[in-house]
């Protein structure tokens, strides 16, 4: 235990309280943990449940605060909401009546979006403001609006909103996306789900959250078929039915305790995720010379043999995934040799770089390509560094398990978006991480990082 001085205490007016994560790397995580459900199934089947006549109950919902601010949307569009335990949501969408999502939640959610096809099948019209963009790049609608448009809506923009109306019901149709895009195969799937008739949507997403989705819809008695390949069949029903539903592990966090596991060389195991969800990137660790094993439901790597990086490209799935995109370039820092990390997803997704820099990993992006070379083996080193998104966050995190001494994250709120306590799940393989508020006044900063009182890892 670190006995540090006392505490300081601030006077200044401009001091605010900060949470932030701290960890003391270098060491090899060992052993097994359970990832919690998927944020990526749940935001959407939270908005599936608008399309519900009957009580939803979803089970292994993460608590993450995503989720929270869906719960909170949801409630302000007439749903009723419980939390009932730590993972278990009750929701009743009876008493429907909104049919506009306030601006003030949905900007912090881009899955928000997903409302749009739940509210046009459920209520004939739906006002929800447009996603824009955000830190990771761009986040267009047009293959949104093409698919509600052949379903039969009216579709128009108004002062940063997106309305769709059909007011005489919605027509099933043939539907062909340039792009496998999630949330448009996610959005025409709850909107098709009530309309008149057969809709097929080709070139459709195939990633396990929406197959999820499709099979969360199905149990409240939808006719979907074809989810999990690229054509999926929507045949219109008159009424879903409350459902209990229990939501798949979440990939993205699974990916991220097993990229925590290598890159401290270490053997963790990580349970309640489906192997078939991670086939792109195991094979692009074995390619690294980690060794891979996997059963029903669970996943084991042993990182001792590292022996080289290896190039990545991001793509829809089964492809590489993008939001395990940052982890894998801190893991390729340390890595020898020259690995090329090529973005194709989105076109801002590099940010965290910067700070990977300053921990000393070599890495170059290349911004006319959306790539990044990164040169290994670097010898991380312990920095104050700050997230800026959900995934960018975990990278830091995971470089910091690697890194010499200590390494002190700010942005925890980016990661408390899609992690359930990521600490504590990495505490329960070996790491010295905790998470610790003070307060911290911003000309001082830097003095309360050295004087805080908490206890060293280590
Ligand atoms: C989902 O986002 C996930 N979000 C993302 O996870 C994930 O990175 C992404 O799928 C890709 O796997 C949720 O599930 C809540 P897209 P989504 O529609 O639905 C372009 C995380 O960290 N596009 O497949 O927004 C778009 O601009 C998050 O958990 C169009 O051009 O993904 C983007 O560049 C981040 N036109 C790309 O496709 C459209 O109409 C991927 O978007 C729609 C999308």
């Amino acid at each position: 235990m670190l006995a540090g001085p006392a505490p300081k205490y601030f006077t200044m007016t401009f001091d605010r309280l900060e949470t932030t994560l701290r960890l003391r790397g270098g060491h090899r995580l060992h052993g097994a943990v359970r990832v919690h459900g998927s944020k990526n199934a749940t935001l959407p089947i939270m908005a599936a449940s608008l399309l519900c006549d009957g009580e939803v109950i979803i089970k292994r919902a993460p608590r993450v605060t995503d989720v929270s601010v869906m719960e909170a949307l949801l409630e302000s569009l007439g749903a009723r909401v419980r939390e009932q335990g730590a993972n278990t949501l009750r929701i009743s969408a009876t008493n429907l009546g909104q049919t506009r999502a306030p601006y003030t939640l949905v900007r912090k959610l881009n899955a928000s979006f997903d409302l749009t096809g739940a509210l046009l099948g459920r209520l004939g019209r739906a006002e929800v403001p447009l996603p824009g963009g955000c830190v990771i790049g761009t986040r267009a609608t047009d293959l949104h609006e093409m698919g509600f448009r052949a379903l039969g809506a009216e579709v128009r923009g108004a002062r940063g909103y997106l309305i769709a109306e059909a007011p005489n019901g919605l027509r099933g149709a043939d539907i062909s996306f340039r792009f496998p895009s999630v949330g448009a195969t996610r959005n025409v799937m709850l909107a098709a789900v009530y309309a008149e008739g057969t809709t097929t949507i080709r070139n459709a997403a195939m990633e396990p959250e929406v197959v999820d989705l499709a099979n969360f819809l199905n149990a409240a008695g939808a006719r979907i078929g074809g989810h999990g390949s690229d054509t999926i069949v929507i045949e219109g029903v008159d009424r879903l039915r409350g459902v209990e539903y229990e939501v798949i592990g979440d990939r993205i966090a699974a990916g991220t305790l097993l990229l925590a596991g290598a890159i401290t060389r270490g053997a963790v195991r990580v349970e309640g995720t489906d192997p078939e969800h991670h086939r792109a990137l195991l094979s692009s660790l074995e390619e690294c010379g980690v060794a891979c094993s996997c059963g029903d439901q669970w996943i084991a790597v042993d990182a001792s043999g590292t022996r080289s990086g290896t190039d990545i490209l991001t793509a829809p799935f089964p492809g590489f995934p993008t939001d395990l995109q940052p982890t894998m370039t801190a893991f390729l820092a340390t890595c020898p040799g020259t690995s090329v990390v090529e973005e194709t997803i989105f076109n801002a997704r590099f940010a965290y770089v910067n700070e990977l820099v300053r921990m000393g990993a070599d890495i170059r992006v290349q911004m006319d390509s959306n790539a990044a070379v990164v040169k290994g083996p670097a010898e991380l080193e312990g920095a104050p560094v700050e997230a800026a998104d959900i995934r960018g966050g975990a990278a830091l995190v995971v470089a910091g398990l690697a890194a010499r001494g200590e390494t002190e994250i700010e942005g925890l709120e980016f990661i408390d978006r899609g992690y359930e306590r990521l600490e504590e799940m990495l505490t329960e393989l070996g790491a010295q991480i905790q998470r610790s508020s003070g307060i911290v006044a911003l000309a001082e900063s830097a003095s309360a990082f050295e004087t805080s009182t908490m206890p060293t890892v280590g």
